[in-house]
């Protein structure tokens, strides 16, 4: 008995660990997808505080067990699973919903800003007067640097509880969690397990697995207090349980939080805690290790958050009426926290996928139909090109609705892509990134061609239909055939491979989608209005990084979207270096790189006096950086050479079709075929 509990405290440690690597919504960074917790920094954060033991000694045997047959990253979420159906007591019977399919990541994730803090839990980061007025400068989520959520105790160590409930609000909105799924999580997770604070961390605690010294073989938290472990252990420094049963799933966590009245006390390590006023001999809790031993269940300033803010307070009185309510809801959410950043439910595997289907994983209707073949494709780029020589469309507007499409990806969580043709539905259709004249005009020409292909189709009996979201991607590339053909390479082929489909405004959640909105895209020289603290260029390089490009890449698609005059706002001109704009040339590197042409700064922008006379070029920093940067020069100049024409066509062709199949994961890509392999459940 005394070894499950101990199972259970420290399966209880794992659930935390599943969601330590806190998701952002506005990236899609964080999440558990990478079995990062592993790795720096998280492994050493102060909120991780004592997992590296549960993974140790509780979770590397099983991995060890079964080495390349689960990620790291896979067996952590489904730990946290199988902790809570024993809990629930429905274990194994009634498993929660689970998709495996993570990939391990062996090395700390890169270009995560967690903070420019360079101390543990120093708060240096509440400047701008955004999200209510708690200021948290985005697109950070805890409060404090090494945080997983907020303080605990409250803002900063005060123990007021409203301002308390306005940080969660913040931070678990960047999570993209609703106030309903916050109390559900945050009441739901406090209905297990405890608090560890037996003494005070600064006297007994050493150095985190990062610090510790090498014999420490990658564990940290050394505890030097009595036993160190057990009734002795230090984790947080708060101390105690929330329930009477904390290792069963009921609704105790509610009906103490409205029982009683709670007074301010101090834990044995110092923290600030609260306990019952008044309480009923009835309510002790029972020692995790001590029999006969109980104690006054606590809350922290957090808890009582989910009972003194309205809209909290409100949820959580539903909750507590409600049990069964309750349970759905924190199985639902739970779900959620565990798998968002697995992106569709098409890169889940297993057999325990929810049966249902859920708005939040941009769900997109299977095809009940065959895709169109060579012969169609032909057609189909026909009429494309038919529309752009009657003015119709124009090369520019084709690319850009194209890129609008695909570039939405996030490597990060897998959301966005030109897969279910989103950019004809709101939010996106809208977006001022995507240029809402230009978008409107390529979308109506897209759904007419579509509707008479299909009708016709239809008509002879044939069941092959053209998605939305295939014509929007095959426009781009004739769009791109038709530019290099201009350019006097008539054999230019760029790959398609049909099989996207078509998502129903019905299947798109505007709010949450909305966060896939880019701020800034500096392949479309757009900047927008943000509150986020970064230079152009430095976006430039982040959504690079969120679409997987190389350096080489990034530079050929800035150079290439320029001379195809896809900027969001064309007629204004930035960084067109070329006098044949919608012609596929190497233009844009040929005069950015001329030496004698004269850049100075004029307003936001740059101007180039070309030493042959004629209108100055305009450009921003994404392309002057393209020049001024020493890495990004030497990729540039490879362009901008003489004989350079044919590599830079086909490069950008290469960039170009990588992005729009960024989201094709039923094509076989490299890290696909690693993936199921390395997740045979
Ligand atoms: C406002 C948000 C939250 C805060 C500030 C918070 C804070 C804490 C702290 C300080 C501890 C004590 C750690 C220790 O000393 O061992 C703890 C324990 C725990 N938390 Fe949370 N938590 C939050 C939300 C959540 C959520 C969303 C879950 C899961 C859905 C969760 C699940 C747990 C569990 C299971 C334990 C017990 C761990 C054990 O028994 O070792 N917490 N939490």
């Amino acid at each position: 008995m005394y070894l499950l509990l101990c199972l259970c405290y420290a399966y209880h440690n794992i659930l935390i660990c599943n969601i330590d690597h806190i998701y952002f919504r506005f990236d899609g960074r964080g999440g558990g997808n990478s079995g990062n917790i592993r790795l720096p920094p998280l492994n050493s954060w102060p909120d991780n505080g004592n997992l590296d033991k549960a993974m140790r000694f509780i979770l590397w045997p099983l991995k060890r067990k079964y080495g390349q047959s689960i990620s790291w990253a896979d067996l952590i979420i489904l730990s946290g699973n199988v902790a809570i159906e024993s809990m629930m007591g429905i274990f194994p019977n009634e498993p929660l919903w689970y998709g495996g399919g993570r990939i391990d990541a062996f090395q700390p994730e890169e270009d995560v800003y967690w903070g420019h803090e360079h101390e543990w839990l120093k708060d240096d980061r509440h400047k701008s007067p955004v999200d209510g007025g708690t200021g948290l400068d985005k697109p950070l989520g805890a409060v404090q640097m090494g945080l997983i959520y907020v303080n605990p105790e409250g803002p900063g160590g005060n123990p007021d509880v409203i301002q308390s409930a306005k940080d969660i609000r913040t931070t678990f909105s960047r999570m993209g969690v609703t106030d309903d799924e916050t109390v559900a999580l945050i009441a739901g997770g406090h209905t297990f397990g405890k608090a560890h604070g037996a003494a005070d961390p600064s006297k007994y605690v050493g150095k985190e697995p990062e610090g510790a010294s090498i014999e420490q073989m990658g564990l940290g938290w050394k505890n030097s207090f009595n036993t160190g472990n057990g009734k002795d252990t230090i984790t947080s420094g708060l101390e105690g349980a929330w329930t009477k049963h904390p290792t069963r799933w009921d609704n105790g966590y509610f009906e103490l939080l409205f029982k009683y009245e709670w007074k301010k006390t101090t834990s044995p390590a110092g923290a600030i805690q609260w306990i019952p006023v008044d309480m009923d001999e009835e309510d002790v809790v029972p020692d995790a290790h001590e029999k006969g031993t109980t104690h006054q269940p606590i809350m922290f300033t957090t808890d009582l958050a989910l009972r003194y803010d309205p809209v909290y307070g409100a949820i959580s009185k539903q909750f507590h009426q409600n049990f069964d309510l309750f349970t759905d809801a924190f199985k639902r959410a739970w779900y959620k926290l565990c798998h968002r950043d697995l992106g569709p439910v098409s890169r889940h595997l297993g057999s325990y996928l929810p049966n249902e289907s859920l708005i939040w994983q941009d769900p997109i209707p299977n095809a009940e139909y065959d895709l169109i073949s060579g012969d169609d494709i032909q057609y189909l780029k026909r009429q494309i090109l038919d529309a752009v020589n009657q003015s119709k469309v124009s090369i520019s507007d084709l690319v850009k609705a194209a890129w609008g499409s695909a570039s939405t990806y996030r490597s990060t969580d897998h959301r966005g892509g030109a897969n279910g043709g989103r950019i004809r539905l709101e939010p996106q259709r809208s977006w001022a990134v995507n240029d809402p004249n230009s978008v409107e005009n390529v979308i109506s020409m897209m759904e007419e061609l579509q509707s008479s292909f299909n009708q016709t189709q239809q008509q002879k009996g044939n069941t092959r239909q053209v998605s939305f979201a295939d014509l929007i991607v095959l426009g781009g590339n004739t769009a791109i055939e038709e530019a290099a053909r201009r350019a006097g390479h008539s054999d230019v082929n760029v790959p398609f491979v049909p099989g996207r489909g078509d998502a129903l405004q019905s299947d798109t959640d505007v709010t949450s989608f909305n966060a896939l909105q880019p701020t800034y895209d500096g392949f479309r020289n757009f900047e927008g209005e943000s509150d986020m603290r970064a230079t152009p260029e430095e976006s430039l390089i982040d959504r690079s990084h969120l679409l997987t490009l190389t350096v080489p890449e990034m530079v050929v698609l800035v150079g290439g979207l320029r001379v195809l005059n896809a900027n969001t706002n064309s007629s204004l001109g930035e960084g067109i270096l070329t006098d044949r704009p919608g012609v596929l040339t190497n233009d844009f590197f040929t005069n950015l790189l001329d030496e004698n042409t004269v850049w100075s700064p004029a307003g936001n922008l740059f101007q180039g006096t070309r030493s042959a006379g004629g209108q100055p070029w305009k450009a921003s920093r994404v392309d002057l950086i393209m020049a001024s940067n020493a890495q990004l020069r030497a990729v540039s100049e490879s362009y901008a050479s003489a004989d350079s024409s044919p590599y830079f066509i086909n490069d950008f062709i290469n960039a170009w079709t990588k992005v729009m199949c960024l989201d094709r994961f039923d094509l076989l890509r490299p890290d696909s075929s690693k993936r199921r392999e390395s997740s045979k459940l």
